[in-house]
């Protein structure tokens, strides 16, 4: 469990905790982003291990999940609680998971705005921007010997 300031970020409960996550995504990515909802819920929630950040009240406020692969996605803060760590908070809880699962790499398609946010984490982009959801991507990568 990982504290970042008033906010606990700890690994989900699934089926408990899936309509906490399907909020702060609903808010983040199908209104706030115009992801279509039919690519938002791609059906790969139940194989994923997932992320949560409440707020000392037990507000949801961010999510992420990371995918037996290896990828991580679907990281979202709820816009008015950006820029505390908890992002930073959530991407670690994931990264945690990824050693004790010793992975030998992650990887992520991150929306190109977010690219600073993931490289001071040790990702490194390859590739070519490509769109997904109409939204401009690359993949990063983080090797486990990195
Ligand atoms: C990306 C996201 C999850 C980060 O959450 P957050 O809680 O704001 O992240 P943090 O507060 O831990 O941010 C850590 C740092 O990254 C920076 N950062 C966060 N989002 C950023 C962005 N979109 N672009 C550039 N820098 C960003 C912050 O400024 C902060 O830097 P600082 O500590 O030097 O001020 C959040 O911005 C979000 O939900 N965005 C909308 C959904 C999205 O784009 N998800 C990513 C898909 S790849």
């Amino acid at each position: 469990m990982i504290e970042a300031d008033a906010f606990e970020v700890r690994i989900a409960r699934w089926p408990e905790d899936s309509l906490a996550i399907r909020e702060v995504r609903e808010a983040v990515f199908v209104v706030e982003q115009r992801v279509a909802a039919k690519l938002e819920w791609d059906g790969l929630d139940e194989e994923c291990t997932h992320a949560l950040a409440l707020t000392a009240d037990g507000i949801p406020v961010g999510t992420g999940r990371l995918a037996p692969d290896g990828k991580i996605g679907r990281m979202a803060v709820l816009r008015e609680y950006r820029g505390r760590g908890i992002g930073e908070a959530i991407l670690k809880c994931l990264l945690d998971v990824v050693r004790d699962r010793n992975l030998p790499r992650c990887y992520l398609h991150s929306q190109t705005h977010a690219l600073g946010f993931y490289t001071r984490h040790g990702f490194v982009a390859h590739g070519p921007e490509f769109d997904e959801a109409d939204i401009p991507h690359r993949e990063m990568v983080l090797e486990a010997d990195a």
